[in-house]
């Protein structure tokens, strides 16, 4: 009889271990601040083959720095070539075309949870990827503080503040951030200290 009392008292305080580690896991997915992203593996400019993309090291280190939520935006078919060269024709198609590719929604959090969304994505031909419009088209975005980030090869912002505010017309825009794609593979605590700066000057 002790016996079953001792196995039921062990199941019991498993069943409160596990029920623990579910409240956690949901206080830390409980930010209302969230980091939307954009990035490419493979080839890119200046950088050789990469496994992880320009962009989503500086995803990384904003949600790290903010305690965010994330949500990567991958194409629902990726036909997206791996050579530089390839990429680059594909996307100016895209871009003369005004295509709206579309879109992972699966992993998508409850936007509603969020009150300030950075949005992150490489410059690719002067302006935001077009995946990114289909994005900005479809989701629910209106009344948040929305915060632009890039990486580029010598463009900088190209003026993706400016179009996020006019694509999200009823959301307020911060001041963005571009980084070059090389740095954020080969000179990452300079990259980490542009990052914090920024942070801190918007309040973050
Ligand atoms: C299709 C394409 C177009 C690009 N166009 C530009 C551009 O207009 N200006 C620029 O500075 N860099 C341009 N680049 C370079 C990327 O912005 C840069 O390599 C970026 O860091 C890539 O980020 P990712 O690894 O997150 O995809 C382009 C790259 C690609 C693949």
């Amino acid at each position: 009889m002790k016996h079953v009392q001792n196995i039921i008292v062990i199941m019991l305080m498993f069943v409160l271990l596990m029920t623990a580690g579910t409240v956690c896991a949901q206080t830390e997915t409980d930010s209302d601040i969230l980091v939307i992203y954009f990035s490419r593996t493979g080839e890119q400019y200046t950088v050789g083959v990469i496994d992880k993309g320009n962009t989503s090291i500086v995803a990384d280190m904003i949600a790290e720095a903010t305690g965010a939520d994330m949500f990567e935006v991958l194409p629902e078919e990726d036909y997206y070539p791996y050579t530089y060269n390839a990429l680059t024709d594909i996307a100016l198609q895209e871009q003369r075309e005004k295509a709206r590719p579309a879109y992972q929604k699966e992993e998508l959090p409850e936007l509603s949870q969020y009150s300030t969304v950075f949005i992150g994505a490489p410059v690719w031909w002067g302006d935001w990827p077009m995946i990114m419009y289909t994005f900005f088209e479809n989701e629910d975005l209106a009344g948040k503080k929305l915060i632009p980030f890039t990486t580029h090869e010598g463009s900088g912002l190209s003026g993706f503040d400016k179009k996020l505010a006019a694509a999200i017309p009823e959301s307020e825009v911060l001041t963005g951030l571009a980084i070059r794609g090389n740095d954020c593979q080969n000179r990452q605590d300079n990259v980490q200290k542009t990052v914090s700066d920024w942070l801190s000057k918007l309040g973050y």
